[in-house]
Parts: C-alpha cells; structure tokens; sequence
C-alpha cells in the first residue's frame, strides 16, 4: 500500500511556482518584519508630524495675532513704526522717577533714549542722581568731568551748551553728572523758587531735543521734586517683585503734591515693570496687581530680567548698540513705540 511506504528521497517535494510566489515575496522573519513596520510608521509619522508643522508655523499669524496675550495679561496691541521727523523740538520732557534704588531708573533711561535716538530723535539725557550711574554707563569718567549739572544749576554763568557732551549714540547727548551733585541738594533749599532751578536751566533745550530724560536719584527729596517740576510727564520703573509694590502709595502723593502745587501739567506716561522674569507665577501675580492698581497706565512693554544689562552697563554704552538684536535691545524699541503713540504730537507752532 503505497500509504504506509514512506517517502524514500531524501529531499522535500518542490513547490509548485503558483504556491511558491506569495509566501516568498512577504515571509519575512519576525525580528525584520517588525524593523520594517516600524520603519514604515516612523515615516509616516515624519511625515505627519511636518505636514502639522506647516500648519503650525502658518496659523499663529494669522488665528492667533488678533487675542495675543501680552506679559501684562492683557491683549498686546500693534505700535505703529515711528514716522521720521522733519523738525525737532518742542521736547517732551519726562522724569524716570521711583524713589527705590535698584529699579531700572537709569538702564531704562539710557536704553529708551537710545532706541528714540533711533527713531531718529534728537534725545537729550539728564544725570540727575549724584551716584552718577548714568554718565559711567554711557562711558563717562566722574573724576574727568569739567563742567556737570551742579554747575549749571548752581552757577548763573555757566551754560547748558557748556555742558552738554554727546555720547556714542547718534541723536543723543549727556548732560553728565557726579558726586558733586549731592551738595546741590543742600544749597538749593535756600534759594528762591528752589524747586523751578532745574525747570529753568533746560529752558533753553527744549527747541532743539524732541525728548528730554531725566535720570532720578532713588529718593523724593528736593533733587527730584525739581525733576518732576521740571517734566511734562514720568515714568516709574516697577521691579517685577512683590516688595516692590511698597512705596507706590507714597509716589503717587508725591507725584501728586507736585501737579498741585508747582505743576499742573505733570501726567503719569506711564509705569514699565522690569527685571520681569514670565517663566514665574511670582513675576505675572505681581504683573495683574500692578494692572489691578495702575490699569492702562501700565505699558504693555515689559523689560525681562537679562544679564545683557549688566554686560552692556560695563561696556559703556546703551544694549542697542552692545547687543543689538538681543530680546533686551528689542524691548526698549518696543517701550520706544509705545511711548511715541502716548505722548501728545509736538505742536511746531507752539
Ligand atoms: N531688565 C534687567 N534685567 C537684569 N538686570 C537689570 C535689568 N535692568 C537693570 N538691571 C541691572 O540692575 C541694576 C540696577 O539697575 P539701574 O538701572 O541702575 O536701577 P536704578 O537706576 O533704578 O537704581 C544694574 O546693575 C542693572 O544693570
Ligand atoms: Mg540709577
């Protein structure tokens, strides 16, 4: 019985071609199947995944920008590029005042004034704390200077063209400060309209800058009770930090008291929180109280803490020029912007 008789050869029956095609072409063992497969969905993936990032890259532009939430929590508005001027003056003048130390009073001074000049306006900067940070950050010696403030508010010969150097930055000059300041704020209290004398003194700039700043020392004393007689509006430097809040009461009755007695112009331009650092809750609680007490006040630029500002208070000059492109320089730009859209048109006529 042929059944029962096993197969004598010693090799297996070939396969017909028809049976044979289709487990050769996909019988791949286990280990290099899988390779594939995974090899396959990878690149689908890829695929995917840079189909998505088209998308990605087009839609905020165009879905997003209009509910942009700024760092102050509220919707970021547009500024307008600064148009270049055909005339200069009258300047607006305006006090970097907070009677704390350490706020960003005199790296706000510098960098806005620089990102004006810029714009192409003629900035003049007043070093109007007898620390005289202002004038070393802009690479001045203290101990080389001839003339400084002090003489011209104190002695009735001297003149502001005198005094006034120019600095690296195009557009901007320096009316430079030292020590010698400090006894200013002594003498003054004894002379006649001793809160007019800075007022006074600049008198004679105002044709010839369209903006004016003037660096505060941190305390309200006479000093910058005669900046805030002198200015058409302030800007308060407020360090992201809860400490920080403390003090803006008396500020305000400070800021206040002046428009009452010496200067019914004086308006608040505006309050910039800086050294704000987004990545912590701390710095946007701090931000929704500070929107909570000043409302539209407060800019919708803020300064991010960096040390590009430190590095650049070294090097002598504004962060603009120090690290042109750097998040920092782009800030002040923007504080640049915002400010100019605050600020009255100059009115040539007048
Ligand atoms: N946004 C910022 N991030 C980091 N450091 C800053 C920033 N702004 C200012 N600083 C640094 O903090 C210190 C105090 O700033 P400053 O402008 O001199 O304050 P104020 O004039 O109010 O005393 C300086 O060393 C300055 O370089
Ligand atoms: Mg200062």
């Amino acid at each position: 019985m042929s059944e029962s008789v096993p197969d004598p050869l010693p090799f297996q029956r070939p396969v017909p071609p028809e049976e044979q095609a289709a487990p050769a072409r996909t019988e791949l063992d286990p280990a290099t199947e899988s390779l594939v497969e995974q090899f396959e969905r990878a690149r689908r993936e890829e695929e995917a995944a840079a189909a998505a990032a088209v998308v990605l890259e087009e839609e905020p532009v165009e879905a997003a920008a209009p509910v942009e939430i700024g760092p102050t929590g509220r919707p970021m508005p547009v500024f307008p590029e600064p148009q270049p001027l055909t005339k200069h003056g009258p300047a607006r003048v305006v006090s970097m005042t907070n009677q704390k130390g350490g706020v960003g009073k005199t790296t706000t001074t510098i960098n806005l004034g620089a990102a004006l000049a810029e714009y192409g306006r003629k900035v003049l900067l007043v070093d109007f704390d007898p620390q005289g940070s202002l004038s070393v950050g802009l690479g001045l010696n203290p101990h080389e200077m001839e003339l400084t403030v002090y003489n011209l508010l104190m002695e009735k010969d001297v003149r502001l063209d005198e005094v006034v150097v120019p600095t690296n930055v195009a557009g901007m000059d320096l009316l430079p400060s030292n020590i010698d300041l400090s006894a200013a704020e002594v003498q003054l209290v004894h002379e006649v309209a001793r809160e007019q004398t800075l007022q006074r003194v600049l008198a004679p700039a105002l044709e010839k800058y369209d903006v004016i700043l003037i660096d505060c020392q941190p305390s309200l004393g006479l000093l910058t009770v005669n900046a805030l007689t002198a200015s058409h509006g302030v800007i308060v430097p407020l360090e992201c930090e809860y400490f920080a809040l403390r003090g803006v009461a008396l500020l305000k009755t400070t800021i206040d008291k002046v428009r009452e007695r010496l200067n019914p112009r004086l308006e608040i331009d505006g309050v910039l929180g800086t050294m704000f650092d987004g990545r912590t809750l701390h710095s946007r609680e701090v931000m929704d109280r500070l929107v909570q007490a000043w409302g539209e006040r407060v800019f919708h630029t803020v300064i991010r803490r960096t040390v590009k500002f430190s590095d650049s208070t070294v090097a002598g000059e504004p962060i603009t020029s120090y690290a042109s492109a750097s998040t920092g320089a782009e800030a002040y730009r923007q504080l640049a912007k915002e400010v100019l859209v605050r600020w009255p048109e100059p009115r040539h006529d007048a």
